[in-house]
């Protein structure tokens, strides 16, 4: 293998789980990059469902270093609650398993902001996960943050985190919410605190070391490219950078190391949250939600869903730099008889090849699109390129070159054996 990095290339919940799992068999070392709690990772092992929201996906193979860079945010509780969940599982976590001293913490006072500022949008909320993850970045940004060094350090933890809870409760109580109690967030972080310490570990230097050894690095990344912060529907984002680059800094391995960028798409579109999704459209979400399919794997929100969008999906090759796509859901659409395909957007008589910056823009685009006639007949079983049905192929290829990248994979359900390899 090689140095390969995984990125959404919509908005989040392609199915990177599924495809980090499987491409984790050819890995030594699995990295998240960005993110934190806000992601929800499914993946399924035989008969099996995890839902991973911190640790690598790749957890769940054997003899994988399972790695949470300095670009992730955690939260410490929310990480203790998932070792122990695993461990439930009887899946391993010790050796195998290392988090950045330098990744910041994401502590109560986030969450609560979160939420408040939330309701202050009113009707221009974003729609986020409440987990804290935008105030956590913006404290990172401002020099405020805490993060697992202090966190592993008791007295330094303790002094840090007075004044910070000083600061927020004043904040809080200005927004009307009830300010939170330093004692008792103290007992409980430190707590994390030493349940965590043996983990804690100068990552940069041990990716470094992996490096220089030869071992295959596989970085796992969060949400997706129109979830970035830079390239993605601002303001409606999550506050990091989920896109290729977020891999480099995310976790101190520099761009030279980089070999591969995979990009995994759904073979329509989801999105959850608030912002625009230009290709939203009713009769295929009520489809795909009747099917049971489609619904948030971190809160249970029903997703948006919409025709594939290749004008989206172009531009995350472009700033991500994918050579190759996975595909997944493709048998979400085995019962479609007409798939629509956008290739282009419209506004009045203008019409756009790419993806306006601007959101207000963006909203106003109208889909152009492109029929394909549907297969209508089940693909779960295809193990093998040859095996899916001929206007699958024809879909799939479109999609390829709509896109402007490479098909690798082709996934026909959640199970590890339904991926064909192209
Ligand atoms: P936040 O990351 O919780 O601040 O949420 C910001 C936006 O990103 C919201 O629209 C969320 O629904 C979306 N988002 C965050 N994480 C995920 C994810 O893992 N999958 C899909 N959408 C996400
Ligand atoms: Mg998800």
């Amino acid at each position: 293998m090689s140095n390969t990095i995984l990125v959404g290339a919509q908005w989040g919940d392609e199915g990177k789980g599924k495809i980090i799992d499987v491409l984790t068999e050819q890995a030594d070392i699995v990295v998240r990059y960005a993110g934190g709690n806000n992601a929800g990772h499914t993946v399924f092992v035989g008969q099996q469902k995890y839902v991973l929201h911190l640790v690598p996906s790749g957890i769940l193979r054997k003899n994988k270093l399972c790695i949470i860079g300095n670009g992730v945010v955690v939260d410490p509780i929310s990480l203790v609650e998932e070792i122990e969940m695993l461990r439930q599982l009887n899946i391993k976590v010790d050796t195998n398993f290392a988090v950045s001293e330098t990744a910041h913490l994401v502590l109560p006072y986030h969450r609560e902001l979160d939420a408040q500022r939330e309701v202050l949008k009113g009707k221009n909320k974003i729609g986020t996960t409440k987990r804290g993850i935008g105030p956590a970045y913006g404290d990172k940004a401002a020099r405020v943050g805490l993060r697992m060094i202090d966190l592993i350090n008791p007295e330094r933890f303790e002094a840090k985190l007075a004044l910070r809870i000083k600061e927020n409760n004043e904040v809080l109580k200005a927004l009307g919410a009830k300010p939170l109690s330093f004692k008792k967030i103290l007992a409980e972080y430190r707590a994390a605190g030493d349940y965590l310490k043996p983990y804690v570990k100068n990552t940069v230097v041990l990716l470094h070391q992996a490096c220089l050894r030869g071992d295959n690095l596989l970085f796992e990344g969060a949400q997706g490219t129109f979830l970035d912060i830079d390239h993605g529907t601002y303001p409606f984002v999550t506050s990091s950078n989920t896109t290729a680059g977020g891999a480099c800094t995310g976790s101190g391995v520099p761009p030279h190391r980089m070999d591969r960028v995979v990009g995994v798409m759904k073979a329509y579109t989801t999105r959850v949250g608030e912002g625009p999704l230009p290709t939203e459209n009713a009769e295929i979400s009520d489809l795909l939600h009747g099917m049971g399919r489609e619904f948030g794997a971190t809160t249970g929100r029903p997703r948006r869903c919409g025709w594939f969008d290749s004008v989206a999906v172009r531009h995350a090759t472009m700033v991500n730099g994918i050579d190759g796509l996975a595909v997944t859901n493709l048998d979400g659409l085995d019962t479609v008889e007409a798939i629509k395909v956008c290739i282009g957007y419209r506004i009045g008589r203008t019409r756009y090849d790419y993806m306006p910056a601007d959101v207000e823009v963006l909203s106003q685009c109208e889909p152009i699109y492109a029929e394909f006639e549907g297969w209508c007949e089940p693909t779960t079983q295809a193990r093998k390129w040859k095996h899916l049905p001929k206007l699958a192929r024809t879909y799939l290829k479109a999609l390829s070159e709509l896109s402007a990248a490479n098909l690798a994979i082709v996934s026909v359900g959640p199970g590890r054996d339904q991926t064909i390899f192209v």
